[in-house]
């Protein structure tokens, strides 16, 4: 009898909910918050509430496309952290309730290491080591993997996230939230023509806000000289802007590769989503002779299939969570 598993992650504002057989997805249902968009961020609070009103219907849709009963689970997939601490805080409060009810334990994940472990919801597998280039809004992280739940970090961003990076500079040409995905859809009809500045950071640490700055600064002297420049000159930007973060990232990325002789190099994250790091990342692999790894365009962005995904290789070592687990806004990998 295959383990069924139903998976919630609510670490940030999207509420999504899964049905996972061993370590096959059934299904995978994403209620996104578009109300924050237009404040041009996520609002904490309201991506509570916001929680609150999706999580049981998310559930019922990922049950019944899975044609799964709750009383056929074997065990809870919850994101524990990091993540915003109210958001956090309504599935995990939601998942003891049904838990209880049903008899059944309930599994804690992380939800950077699920980000990784999105890899494993399709094959080909990567093979144990691999590295992981983990970019999106909150966190970037290059992570060597030696099993499920066996994860070193090796580097991370010492300010802003290569996600923010995007999203800060979308709101500095006035562009909705989050402006990562129209910022990649711009920037192919433009050319990286504006040169914005590679940051010298030491070892596998990433930084992003002197960009931003740097962004900032740009703009407001070229808007000095031509009030339009953003709107006659937005797809160069855009390109110019991806192009720069996209070029820190690999940087960082290729000399993991080198450093630790590991030539299986994977992508995940919100930012994994993006055209131009894919490309690049598949040119790399080719020039440097890599095996690349780039999840389905469903396992970038928040999804409870990889906490399901990962909660599945914990059942497999027994690690179960006690009753009284709380949410770890800051929890580490
Ligand atoms: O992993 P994720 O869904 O949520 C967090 O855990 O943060 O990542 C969201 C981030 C946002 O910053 C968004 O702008 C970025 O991923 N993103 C992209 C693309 N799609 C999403 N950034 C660049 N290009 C994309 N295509
Ligand atoms: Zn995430």
């Amino acid at each position: 009898m295959p383990n069924i598993l139903l998976a919630i992650e609510s670490s940030c504002d999207d509420t999504s909910a899964s049905i996972i057989s061993d370590a096959k997805v059934l299904s995978n249902v994403v209620s996104t918050q578009e109300i924050h968009s237009k404040y041009g961020g996520v609002i904490p609070e309201v991506a509570s509430r916001n929680h609150e009103a999706n999580i049981v219907p998310t559930v019922i849709a990922a049950l019944a496309i899975a044609k799964i009963k709750k009383e056929q689970l074997t065990a809870i997939a919850i994101t524990r952290g990091p993540g915003l601490m109210g958001s956090l805080m309504v599935g995990l409060c939601y998942v003891k309730g049904l838990a209880q009810s049903l008899e059944i334990p309930i599994i804690e994940v992380n939800h950077m290491q699920a980000h990784i472990m999105a890899h494993f919801a399709e094959e080909p597998h990567p093979p144990f080591p691999f590295l992981c280039l983990t970019v999106s809004g909150g966190h970037t992280q290059i992570v060597k993997v030696d099993g499920p739940n066996k994860m070193e970090l090796l580097g991370e961003t010492i300010d802003d996230a290569a996600g923010e990076a995007f999203d800060k500079s979308g709101k500095l040409l006035g562009l909705g939230y989050p402006a990562g995905p129209l910022i990649d859809k711009l920037a192919k009809e433009g050319e990286a023509i504006y040169p914005f500045p590679i940051p010298k950071i030491p070892g596998l640490n990433f930084s992003f806000s002197g960009m931003k700055t740097a962004i900032r600064y740009f703009l407001r002297d070229q808007i000095a000289k031509d009030p339009d420049f953003i709107q006659k000159n937005l797809n160069d930007i855009c390109c110019s802007i991806q192009t720069a973060i996209v070029h820190i990232l690999i940087a960082k990325i290729k000399r993991a590769a080198r450093e630790h002789n590991i030539n299986h190099i994977a992508i995940a994250g919100g930012v994994s989503a993006n055209s131009y790091l894919r490309s690049e990342l598949l040119k790399n692999a080719e020039k440097h002779r890599w095996t690349a790894y780039i999840p389905k365009f469903e396992y970038c962005t928040d999804n409870a299939a990889m906490i399901g995904i990962s909660g599945f290789y914990k059942l497999l070592e027994n690690d179960f969570a006690k009753m009284d687990i709380a949410p770890s806004p800051r929890l580490k990998i």
